[in-house]
């Protein structure tokens, strides 16, 4: 039996105009090659260097900060010029000496010699025939020495060249390029004839046609895809990258702005040099170009807590308050003071009136951090009232003024479809919640349907607590394939082409069908309860398949074991643990970041030596015994087969019904309003012959929306899909 019966009339809370934003880090290589539509590879030749603080490990190409923390670093510039090679006798090496201005700390020095060098951009330039491509360099030569520089194909063939003649300092050489080709797989290079030396300081490569036409600006077909979304925000630059995982990798304002070719380079703890050509300046100009609103996310004074933390002393958190006032200022100042100056210098006179969330740190947490929150947000509240401030932890528990507080979920399908109530029982007159990044990642890496049903299922219950649930962000948003390291990701992308994964469109649905209101209704749908294999894994990794494990073990000490793991090798696991410590018992549920308690802590008598244990787990309940003595059971949590809500649009009197089948089977729902209604409505449906149905490059739209006309009245009955989402917006004849 399935129904929704619609309450019109009940008008139960406003519609959060912010609810759907956007995330944006530089991971996957998200930004240079991605978002920020840079086509060369390491053009400032500092991709390479060992960052600050950090020693090297050659044999396994591994950094290691001060505090311990390891990270993988395969493009040393002791092994070579990432990005570059240098061919038919061309010589080539990185000197440390005569940089083009103090940020940059490697130039290259050529002999050309006849030959030339090579720029394989990000896997390959890609070009189109008849289209434009900006290109600069800053170069040097004691002696007069004509550089060609030219768009070739990876065998050397010239879609278009301009030769440049090199004398004296640094200068900055520029023109524009028409490919007489199209190619993804192109290259840059420089050839000359002469053996004079000549120092490159930078180089850079983009394509005229950048979205709203900008210099230094995004690709297009990458910044359209985030305008499609019809975002209500964007939140920047982080994320881990923020935190860092050392001082030195700590995310810093000042490093971001001013000229490309004099930023500082950032070492991101995703393992690879970022130029901060996509800087806080261009984030605002997005906005800006986008009409959304802005949330920045700074360092406030310590590294990611989850790779040996560093926790800077007062000077150098001073220095990160300082450098978040200046990004504010920045933002916000007259052009007639010194921030604000800079920002003119820059191109933007007016003030960027989009910077409304200030949040403070990343995913930071604890007692560690409820000191720099308090240092943070009482000056900054103080300077600058008119921010919405935003907290990692619930520092509302510790008693510090608390505005928002950012909650992440990374879990399976399942977790987010069993959670749609989890802000149910929140207090209203409490905090508010933005979830700043979540997504179904466990068993979906690659982004199927699933993980939009689940994500889908989560949002119903989301929007019916947005008067609480303000803002939501999936993440992360981008994906090179070339580069991975992290998955899921919202938009997969390669050099030339990109797709969305279901999620996208989910959201994309959600987002474009708001609402002014959520109206009364209630939902009645059979639900079930989803074991998916039945395991166990004893403490010394034997594991045990079917619905039973008993044996006669020895349980002195810390014992733990592992049942219905349903996690695969390599990805983070849901599991349920039983486990036995200094005297007491208890089961947790360990499903991707999060773990729950579901069995709560008893005091227990452990026995020394064996002990006899049963642990039965069958389709949604497991008991456990220890000695013929049952200490825990428990039932798990149905899934609804359906989950929904609905809101009333004023101007159109449409009600609009967002509805979940998170089933395999077809339901037939019967939709009871308590008014009126027109004889049709329109429904949009997104669905797949499978769960594990996904877009790629070669099929990116096997699953997306279709829209359709349906029959309908003030009671009717509509055949809701297998794993399905659904929107139906149908108009009340008397609204
Ligand atoms: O979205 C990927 C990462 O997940 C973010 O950098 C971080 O905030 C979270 O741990």
């Amino acid at each position: 039996m399935y129904n929704i019966n619609i309450r019109t009339k009940e008008k139960l809370i406003d519609t959060s105009p912010s609810l759907y934003g956007l995330f944006f880090e530089d991971i996957n290589r998200a930004g240079d090659g991605g978002l920020y539509a840079e086509l060369l590879r390491n053009r400032a030749f500092d991709d390479g260097i060992i960052p600050e603080g950090c020693s090297y490990d050659a044999e396994n190409k591994l950094i290691i900060s001060s505090t311990g923390w390891s990270s993988s670093f395969d493009c040393c510039e002791l092994e070579g010029v990432a990005g570059w090679t240098a061919a038919n006798g061309a010589e080539m090496s990185l000197t440390d000496k005569g940089t083009l201005n103090k940020n940059r700390k490697r130039a290259l020095i050529v002999k050309f010699n006849g030959g030339a060098i090579i720029n394989d951009g990000f896997m390959g330039v890609p070009v189109e025939c008849g289209k434009n491509y900006r290109f600069y360099m800053f170069a040097k030569s004691n002696k007069s020495v004509f550089v060609k520089v030219m768009l070739t194909s990876e065998s050397g063939k010239i879609y278009a060249e301009h030769s440049f003649d090199i004398n004296g300092d640094y200068t900055k050489y520029e023109c524009e390029l028409t490919s007489s080709t199209t190619d993804c797989n192109a290259r840059l290079s420089f050839s000359s004839c002469s053996e004079e030396p000549v120092t490159f300081g930078f180089v850079s490569l983009f394509p005229k046609d950048t979205f709203m036409g900008r210099e230094n600006g995004l690709r297009k077909s990458l910044a359209q895809r985030l305008i499609k979304l019809k975002p209500a925000f964007l939140r920047f630059p982080g994320g881990c990258i923020v935190e860092g995982f050392s001082k030195e990798t700590a995310y810093r304002f000042a490093d971001s702005i001013g000229p490309v070719w004099e930023r500082k380079p950032h070492w991101l703890l995703w393992s690879y040099m970022t130029t901060n050509g996509l800087g806080f300046h261009e984030y605002l100009q997005f906005c800006e170009d986008a009409g959304i609103d802005a949330m920045y996310v700074f360092n406030c004074g310590m590294t990611c807590q989850g790779r040996c933390p560093d926790y800077f002393d007062e000077k150098l958190i001073e220095e990160f308050y300082e450098d978040t006032v200046h990004a504010i200022l920045y933002a916000t100042a007259p052009a007639d003071t010194e921030w604000g100056y800079k920002r003119a210098a820059n191109g933007h006179p007016e003030p960027f009136t989009q910077l409304k969330y200030l949040e403070i740190g990343n995913e930071n947490w604890g007692g560690e951090y409820n000191k720099r929150y308090e240092y943070f947000y009482k000056r900054l509240k103080e300077q600058f009232p008119q921010f919405i401030y935003i907290s990692t932890d619930h520092t509302e528990k510790a008693g510090l003024a608390t505005e928002y507080v950012d909650e992440h979920f990374y879990s399976d399908p399942i977790f987010f479809a069993a959670n749609t109530g989890l802000y149910d029982d929140l207090d209203r007159s409490g905090i508010n919640i933005y979830c700043g990044e979540y997504a179904a990642t466990i068993g979906v890496k690659e982004g199927t349907l699933y993980g939009a049903l689940g994500e889908a299922a989560f949002l119903t219950g989301v929007e019916r607590n947005q008067d609480k649930v303000r803002m939501t962000s999936y993440a992360p948003l981008f994906k090179n394939v070339d580069y991975v390291s992290w998955k899921p990701d919202m938009i997969v992308f390669n050099n030339h082409e990109d797709y969305a994964i279901p999620s996208y469109y989910m959201l994309q649905m959600f987002a474009e069908n708001r609402g002014d209101y959520v109206c009364g209704h209630s939902v009645v749908a059979d639900s079930d309860r989803r074991i998916e294999s039945g395991h166990f894994t004893a403490p010394d990794g034997t594991v045990t398949e079917g619905k039973c494990y008993s044996a006669d073990i020895d349980i002195s000490g810390d014992f733990r074991i592992s049942f219905w793991d349903r996690g695969t090798v390599g990805e983070e696991q849901n599991h349920y643990d039983w486990i036995l410590e200094n005297g007491t018992s208890k089961v947790v549920h360990y499903n991707g970041w999060s773990a729950e308690i579901i069995c709560n802590e008893i005091s227990c008598d452990i026995p020394e030596g064996t002990a006899h244990i049963e642990l039965t787990a069958d389709e949604d309940s497991f008991k456990i015994t220890l000695n013929d003595k049952v200490i825990h059971e428990h039932t798990l949590g149905a899934i609804p087969h359906i989950s929904a809500v609905c809101t009333v649009d004023r101007n159109s009197g449409e009600v609009i019904s967002k509805i979940v089948n998170f089933s395999e089977n077809e339901i037939p729902l019967t939709i009871v309003y308590d008014t009126l209604m027109a004889e049709t409505a329109d429904m949009t449906v997104l669905t797949a012959d499978s769960y594990s149905a996904q877009n790629s490059f070669e099929s990116p739209e096997a699953v997306i929306p279709y829209k359709a006309e349906i029959q309908a009245s003030r009671e009717f009955s509509v055949s809701v899909k297998p794993r399905s989402v659904n929107v139906i917006r149908h108009k009340g004849t008397t609204a």
